[in-house]
């Protein structure tokens, strides 16, 4: 398949998703956000204007995602951005919480994929949203730390498996102005101070790596850490 197509946002109703759906929507192309809540992906289609549309899925679901996707024309770009956190650990270990993010972003993700692997451009790019907790954990981060250790073996066989088309991951450390962060500002101190750059990365160049990611013709099967050198330490 080939042509214009889609860019296709799984997890673009908030924070860094959205953010990477408005820069495409801003050129005017056609993007897709999804998001679980109905609420969110409206309130996500008020902000990114007419050439967005929004769908609603339980990426932890996954039995359910190839309907959800059922509308969606050809795809040139899709990122995978979407997680619900939990705060886990051995020791008191959340098996409910720890299968769901373990389904949301591990077999989530690859079930939108195989959706929609049939409607992939030739030319298409795939983004997957890991983290650096794969390799630095931070207290609670047991499955965070676990499934985005998974992403790099998917976006390996995703490589292989979808060739000619390209697929990268990205592995932001603390991104500062994120919700999730940002409300935490022990945490914020904490890691700013362990940055050699003495800064957070933001929103917007966790954007700036990903649209690289996603556009450059020759970058496939990178593992990109965004993280002010954070991972040097
Ligand atoms: N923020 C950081 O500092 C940071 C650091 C390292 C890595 N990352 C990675 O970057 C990505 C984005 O992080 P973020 O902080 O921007 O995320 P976020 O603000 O928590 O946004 C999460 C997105 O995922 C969607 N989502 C949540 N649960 C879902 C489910 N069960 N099914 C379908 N969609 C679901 C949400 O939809 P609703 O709005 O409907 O809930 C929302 O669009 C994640 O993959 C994260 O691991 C972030």
């Amino acid at each position: 398949m080939s042509g214009e197509g889609a860019v296709v946002v799984v997890g673009g109703t908030r924070a860094i998703g959205l953010a990477l759906a408005h820069h495409y929507a801003d050129q005017g192309r056609e993007v897709v956000v999804t998001g679980q809540s109905p609420d969110s992906v409206a309130g996500a289609m008020d902000e990114l204007g007419p050439t967005a549309r929004g769908i609603a899925f339980d990426l932890a679901d996954p039995h359910a995602i190839a309907r959800a996707l059922e509308d969606v024309g050809a795809v040139r770009r899709l990122a995978l951005v979407a997680i619900d956190r939990d705060q886990n650990n051995v020791a008191g270990y959340d098996i409910e919480r720890a299968i769901r993010l373990v389904t949301l972003k591990l077999v989530g993700y690859t079930a939108v994929v195989g959706a929609l692997h049939d409607r992939l451009t030739d030319d298409a790019s795939l983004l997957l949203f890991g983290g650096m907790a794969k390799e630095r954990p931070y207290p609670g981060s047991t499955t965070v730390s676990t499934v985005n250790g998974g992403v790099v073996g998917l976006t390996r066989t995703l490589v292989e498996e979808l060739k000619p088309r390209r697929v990268n991951s990205i592995h932001p450390g603390i991104v500062g102005d994120t919700p999730y962060w940002s409300e935490k500002p022990a945490a914020i101190s904490r890691y700013t101070s362990e940055t050699p750059t003495g800064r957070l990365a933001q929103k917007d160049q966790i954007v700036d790596a990903a649209v690289f990611l996603l556009e450059n013709g020759a970058v496939n099967g990178v593992e990109l850490i965004v993280d002010g050198g954070w991972h040097c330490r």
